[in-house]
């Protein structure tokens, strides 16, 4: 026992010194500290918002998604402004507004109706243009045209050459266009087995779906060739074979005048075949456009046209 105490004893003087560095050193830090905080003004604006921050926020904090930047005065504004699109969350804004008397609120004007209404087919003259082949080289004037004149049109596309054309589905989509299926190899289907049908039609339709995210339901079968065999296969798919009543035979006639005059055979109700691989074709667009729109009928995609349509039967006009 005694020993140890007189062991002890030597000791107590590095015990103190050892005391008075870590005191030193405390004393270090607590300066380091005080100097390091921000400068006067941002000090000032974090202690005016301090008091403002509700609880509300902090719980609303907490279910933002992707804080970005977590712990920036940056992050904090980005927080900020992804709180106020949410609904319901109250939010405080980091920087005090000035008080200003806020103005009588505006009369509420009726909302302008920027969309084109959406056309009722049972009451207007409707035509749905159709173009087959395609994507191709002369398929990007063809949407320019078809923008400029706010009409809409279905594009029958071969699967294979859609890669070829990155992006034009897709814009076709975007600018309000039906994007459907003329098969993978545009093979006439009559001739191939149930296996390869499915397969046509399949591969073009994921193709499609890439681009524009929505998988086609309407199908036109390469030389409108068509019979009980490839119907079934069609139905199985959910999907509808879509024919027309006005065949241009743009691609025989090579003729802007007179592909132009065959689509004036339109009436109300009908499809319209065309090819945005022939040149002249789309070269006749703003005039068939014109033409027929003088006459009183809207442009329509196909699936406005035909409304709903029963797997695996054929239709050629509504
Ligand atoms: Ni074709």
């Amino acid at each position: 026992m005694s020993s140890v105490v007189s062991s002890a004893r030597p000791q107590y003087p590095i015990t103190r010194m050892l005391l008075l560095i870590l005191i030193g050193a405390g004393s270090m830090a607590l300066s380091l500290w005080w100097f390091a905080e921000p400068p006067a003004t941002e000090a000032a604006t974090l202690r005016a918002q301090a008091p403002q921050v509700s609880t509300q926020v902090v719980s609303a904090l907490s279910s933002v998604d992707a804080l970005p930047s977590l712990g920036t005065r940056s992050g904090a504004a980005a927080r900020t402004v992804q709180m106020r699109k949410k609904p319901g969350v109250e939010v405080v804004d980091p920087t005090p507004e000035p008080a200003v008397k806020k103005a009588p609120a505006k009369k509420k004007t009726k909302k302008k109706q920027i969309e084109p209404k959406p056309v009722n087919c049972k009451k207007a003259k409707c035509i749905a243009l159709t173009f087959d082949d395609g994507p191709g080289k002369h398929t990007a004037k063809l949407l320019k045209t078809l923008h400029k004149e706010k009409a809409p049109a279905t594009f029958f596309v071969i699967g294979r050459h859609i890669e070829a054309y990155p992006g034009v589905l897709r814009t076709m989509s975007e600018q309000g266009h039906e994007v459907a299926s003329h098969t993978w190899s545009h093979d006439d289907l009559r001739q191939l087995s149930t296996k390869k049908i499915n397969k046509e039609l399949k591969t073009t339709a994921k193709a499609i779906k890439k681009e524009t995210r929505a998988a086609p339901k309407l199908v036109r079968p390469p030389y409108g060739a068509v019979d009980a065999h490839v119907q079934k296969a069609l139905e199985k798919r959910g999907e509808s074979a879509i024919m027309w009543n006005v065949d241009t035979l743009d691609w025989k006639n090579k003729s802007v005048k007179l592909t132009a005059e065959t689509a004036m055979g339109a009436e109300s109700g009908s499809i319209i075949l065309m090819h945005d691989v022939q040149e002249t074709t789309v070269d006749a667009a703003p005039r068939i456009i014109k033409k027929l729109r003088k006459q009183g009928y809207t442009f329509v995609t196909v699936s406005d046209l035909l409304g709903d349509v029963k797997p695996g039967e054929i239709y050629r006009r509504r």
